[in-house]
């Protein structure tokens, strides 16, 4: 058999370390089935998939059920293990069970997952260096945040814009200075989640510079609305965090071109259209689709010359791979890696229809933007998932898990002792009895 690929160009495959496939527990809102499809659609062969689910990822008996729904996925996919306050004894039982990575809500969303402290986060750190895998952080400060809503609310704020003031961006550049210090004590692996505002990137950028092992993401939205959109798009905008001043916008896009921003990655997050589209911008929830459109969103700012499109495949593929270890190994089937290709043409004009999404969140906030570049065939390990701009069907369940197999670099931890020991160094000396 033979097909024509005349006038495309081959990429690999799109790795997307950020998404929300709902099952178990919110399958109104996506499955393993649909959140899949979506991402053959999208040209994208892997996901790694978020631990807010009911029951949330944090246990080994959570984690099977989830494993168990995922087994229909038509792309490969990483799962996320949650660290949460309560789940330390946990963790060492998660890695042995396949995750991928792990999960940190600092700030509070959808699925109401209590942010751990500080506490906690050192010795979940502390945890999961020992296996070298990387802790992705939702970095918003739940305190800050929760004070300043409560002040909004208090003056009757409950406009579009208030949205975006109860967030300043101090909610997400406390909360990245401080797992980056809990990253450089405990030699843990950090993944900075939705950078949204230019001023995460500084304590980023020192972070790298001080030779912690952090990367970061950013989404299509942040870089394609701006503050702006809550006028014309009210609650479908709604996202956590949000979509900030033109200012942050311009940032983003420097920080993507000089390296401070490692990926592209979508927080793909859909709702029901009866929990998303509300008058009353307080009471929606947060997020809306995005592995289906990345693609064509990022080639049509490649054909409009903001991004080179070798820029293109380090942000949406190569970087991913080697942040989250999806190396080709000799002699080895490794998932995320192989014949894991997206076939694109580069010319092709379409408009995007909420109405045609295969996501089962069928609202869109990018509803009418035309794109020009566009997937038009998906292959995960060799094999069609999406040909001809149609999901292959039965290519269902053809995805594999690539925890166990990804070949994150030898841990190098420090040791509880010595983390203690340090911050005991740094503590000024008791005073004498008198
Ligand atoms: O907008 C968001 N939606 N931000 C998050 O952090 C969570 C996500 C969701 O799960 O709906
Ligand atoms: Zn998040
Ligand atoms: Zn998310």
């Amino acid at each position: 058999e033979t097909f024509d690929a005349t006038g495309l160009h081959l990429l690999p495959g799109a790795i997307d370390a950020h998404v929300h496939f709902r099952e178990p527990g919110y399958t109104h809102k996506e499955d393993w089935r649909t959140g899949t499809a979506a991402a053959a659609m999208g040209g994208v062969t892997t996901v790694f998939e978020m631990p807010n689910t009911d029951p949330p990822t944090g246990t080994v008996e959570a984690l099977g059920i989830k494993q168990r729904a995922a087994a229909k996925a038509h792309v490969d996919y990483g799962l996320y293990g949650l660290l949460a306050e309560d789940n330390l004894d946990q963790l060492d039982g998660l890695v042995a069970g396949g995750v991928a990575a792990f999960k940190c809500f600092m700030g509070n969303t959808f699925g109401n997952l209590p942010s751990p402290s500080t506490g906690a986060m050192l010795e979940g750190f502390e945890i999961i260096a020992r296996h070298g895998l990387r802790i992705s952080l939702h970095a918003e400060t739940a305190s800050i945040m929760a004070w300043r809503q409560r002040k909004l609310m208090a003056a009757g704020r409950r406009d579009p814009l208030a949205h975006l003031a109860s967030r300043p961006a101090v909610v997400a550049t406390e909360a990245v200075s401080r797992a980056a210090i809990l990253a450089e004590w405990t030699g843990a692996r950090i993944h900075v989640l939705h950078i949204s505002s230019g001023d995460e990137l500084r304590p980023l950028r020192e972070a790298k510079a001080r030779g912690v092992d952090i990367t970061g993401e950013t989404c299509p939205h942040y870089l394609l609305f701006d503050e702006r959109a809550y006028g014309d798009l009210g609650s479908i905008i709604r996202v956590n965090p949000p979509v900030r001043e033109q200012h942050h916008q311009r940032a983003l896009w420097e920080g993507l071109r000089d390296g401070t921003i490692d990926m592209i990655a979508t927080d793909h997050a859909p709702h029901d259209p009866a929990e998303k589209v509300r008058d009353d911008i307080w009471t929606a929830d947060c997020g809306f689709p995005g592995v289906e459109t990345q693609m064509a969103l990022m080639l049509t700012q490649v054909n409009a010359g903001r991004l080179s499109l070798s820029d293109y495949v380090r942000l949406s593929s190569t970087a991913p791979a080697k942040a989250f270890g999806l190396h080709p190994r000799k002699g080895a089937i490794v998932p995320g890696a192989d014949a894991d290709l997206a076939l694109v043409d580069m010319a092709r004009r379409e408009t995007i229809r909420a109405e045609a999404l295969h996501s089962r969140g069928r609202i869109t906030p990018f509803e009418g933007f035309e794109t020009v570049g566009a997937p038009v065939h998906t292959l995960v390990r060799g094999r069609f998932v999406m040909r001809d701009r149609r999901l292959v069907e039965d290519s269902v369940g053809w995805g594999l898990s690539v925890g166990r197999i990804q070949s994150m670099p030898e841990p190098q931890p420090r040791h509880v002792e010595e983390t203690t020991a340090a911050i005991t160094r740094t503590l000024p000396p008791a005073r004498a009895a008198e």
